[in-house]
């Protein structure tokens, strides 16, 4: 059923409440934390990506999962839940760019060549991705992995004698690596659009990781002169943080670097009166300022997540009365055979987290 566009906010939220309150236990609402307040307010579990699969592995009692973020996580969520329930999304047209930046032929064509230079590679691949793409590493010994433990299993790869073929997310690779103390010059840029080596094996001979060219749109929008901005704003002693999805030069110049959840715990475990700028999406950074009034926060800049924000108080009361009325959908769906390998890949995450 379409609803009204022009509903009211109070009216929308009221009749979430109802629709929460006449299926109790049959439906759980999993959200990002870059979701809007009122998505936020209504979950019953918010946490970030790698949070968010955790908790779907475990929501074996309720019929409906309803899953609020961009769409790849709520597939993550299908291939994690029950063969029983059923889980939905309020606007499967949410998806994110980056994960769009690394197809199979593509990779597969990487993978052609990488095992032509008789060099051990075990693919690792970012949650932000399409299934395909994580049946792959299923299949190919590999994983996937999250902000949160991307550096677990790059170094689980690494202690194989292996090399991480990390993709789509070219920043979150080389940051990692860079903690795990791995340099430029032993990283290999992999470029899926320009015409790679077909046989020649010298450009990755010593390379210790391979990255693959893709980067998520709101994380590269923070620049160095952000950091300089903020602190002539607020002094230079304000601590910046930031996700690593943020370019290698934002972060060398940060104080802390981690995921969602990372930033949520230090921001909230520091003593009133401390002061951060926050480099990452702006829907949660003003949650964090208005839950922290006896800190100061400021975002880097303000930047938001278009995909993330698709999921509109509307939308998600549609859902959640389609499946009132007895015509549930958007229902998620993840082809069999996708979701068959690429569970295996999130399983071996889940085991070495
Ligand atoms: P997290 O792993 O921190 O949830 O990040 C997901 C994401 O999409 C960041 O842009
Ligand atoms: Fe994708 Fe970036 Fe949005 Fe995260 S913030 S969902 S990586 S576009």
């Amino acid at each position: 059923m379409t609803l009204d566009a022009n509903m009211p906010l109070q009216e929308i939220n009221g009749r979430i409440a109802a629709v929460r309150k006449r299926l109790g236990k049959d439906l759980v609402i999993l959200a990002h934390y870059y979701q809007n307040i009122n998505i936020v307010r209504a979950a019953d579990f918010v946490g970030d990506s790698l949070q968010l699969a955790q908790s779907a592995s475990r929501q074996t009692d309720a019929k409906y999962i309803v899953f609020c973020a961009v769409s790849f996580m709520a597939e993550m969520a299908r291939m994690l839940c029950q063969p029983h329930q059923k889980v939905f999304h309020p606007d499967l047209a949410a998806k994110c760019p980056l994960a769009e930046m690394a197809v199979i032929s593509d990779v597969e064509r990487a993978w052609e060549f990488l095992k032509g230079t008789g060099r051990r590679v075990i693919p690792v691949v970012y949650v932000n991705s399409r299934a395909d793409l994580k049946a792959f590493c299923g299949k190919n010994g590999g994983f996937v992995c999250t902000s949160a433990n991307a550096g677990k299993a790059m170094d689980f790869v690494l202690s194989q004698g292996a090399v991480p073929l990390f993709f789509p997310d070219e920043n979150l690779g080389r940051n990692t690596a860079h903690t795990l103390g791995i340099k430029d010059d032993e990283m290999f840029l992999w470029e899926p659009y320009t015409d790679m080596p077909k046989t020649d094996p010298s450009p990755i001979a010593g390379k210790k990781v391979i990255l693959w060219r893709g980067f998520c749109y709101v994380h590269v929008a923070f620049k160095p002169s952000d950091i300089d901005d903020v602190k002539r704003t607020h002094g230079n002693d304000i601590k910046i943080i930031v996700h690593p999805e943020c370019v290698p030069a934002v972060v060398q110049r940060s104080d802390y670097v981690g995921s969602t959840s990372f930033i949520k715990s230090t921001v909230e475990a520091a003593p009133p009166g401390s002061r951060w700028a926050i480099g990452t999406e702006i829907n949660f950074v003003n949650r964090l300022r208005d839950d922290h009034p006896d800190k100061l926060i400021v975002p880097l800049k303000e930047w938001g997540c278009r995909e993330m924000a698709r999921v509109t108080p509307l939308r998600f009361l549609e859902v959640l009365e389609n499946i009132v009325n007895g015509k549930p959908q958007p229902e998620v769906a993840v082809d069999p055979d996708h979701a068959k390998y690429a569970k295996i890949a999130l399983e071996r995450m889940l085991a070495i987290t």
